[in-house]
C-alpha cells in the first residue's frame, strides 16, 4: 500500500508544470508556443531570462527532490529510486498539458541530489563546464545523460541502481532525440539568454 501511495503522489508531483506555470504567470506566455516549445528550463531562460528560467529551474528541481526524498524515508533507497522515476515520468508526461511536458533534466537532477549526490554534485559541475565551453544545453544534458549510468555501472554495486540509472539515462536522451539530431546535422541552437527578464 505505501509503494502505490508513494507513486501516485510521486507522478502528481513530477506533473506540476513548473516550466510552464512560471511562464505564465511572470511573463504572461504559453511556453509551449514559444522557442523551441519545450516546457523546460533552457526555454524559459532562452524566452524571458535568467531570473524567470531560475525560478522555473528551482520549481522543477525541488519536485524531484520531494518524491525521492519521501520514497526515501518510507521505502528505503530503492523506494527513492522507483519514486525518483515515476516524478521524472510525471514531468515528461504531466496530465495537465495532455501528456506533453519537459525533457527531465531539471528534475532528475533533483532526484539525483537525494539518491546520488556526489554524482549530482559532477554532472551539475559538467553540465556548466560543457554549456560555457559550446553554448549547447542539449549537449549538456545529453552528455550527462551519458555519463550518468557509466558512473554508476563503475562504481555502484547494486542491481536496482544499475537498472535505475541506465532506465533514466536511456529515457533522457530518448527525450532529447531531436536535439540529438540537430547536433548531428549542426542545426542545433547555441543557448542565449532571453532579454525581456534577464
Ligand atoms: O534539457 C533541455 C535542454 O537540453 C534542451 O532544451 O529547449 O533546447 O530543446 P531545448
Amino acid at each position: 500500500m505505501h509503494y502505490i501511495i508513494v507513486i501516485v503522489l510521486s507522478y502528481f508531483i513530477g506533473s506540476i508544470p513548473f516550466s510552464y506555470i512560471v511562464p505564465k504567470v511572470f511573463g504572461k506566455i504559453d511556453i509551449r508556443s514559444v522557442g523551441s516549445g519545450n516546457t523546460g528550463t533552457t526555454n524559459v531562460v532562452r524566452t524571458l531570462g535568467l531570473k524567470i528560467g531560475a525560478l522555473a529551474f528551482i520549481g522543477d528541481y525541488v519536485k524531484g527532490v520531494i518524491p525521492a526524498f519521501l520514497g526515501l524515508q518510507i521505502l528505503g533507497f530503492n523506494g527513492a529510486l522507483i519514486a525518483g522515476t515515476v516524478c521524472v515520468l510525471g514531468h515528461c508526461y504531466p496530465v495537465w498539458l495532455n501528456f506533453k511536458g519537459g525533457k527531465g533534466i531539471a528534475t532528475s537532477v533533483g532526484v539525483l541530489t537525494v539518491t546520488f549526490p556526489y554524482m549530482a554534485l559532477g554532472l551539475l559541475i559538467w553540465q556548466f563546464a560543457i554549456i560555457f565551453a559550446t553554448k549547447y544545453m542539449s549537449l549538456a544534458s545529453i552528455t550527462s545523460a551519458l555519463f550518468f549510468p557509466i558512473c554508476v555501472l563503475i562504481f555502484k554495486e547494486d542491481t536496482p541502481s544499475k537498472i535505475f540509472a541506465i532506465f533514466l539515462g536511456g529515457f533522457v536522451i530518448y527525450r532529447h532525440r531531436a536535439n540529438l539530431k540537430r547536433l548531428l546535422n549542426g542545426t542545433e541552437k547555441k543557448l542565449t539568454i532571453g532579454k525581456k527578464n534577464a
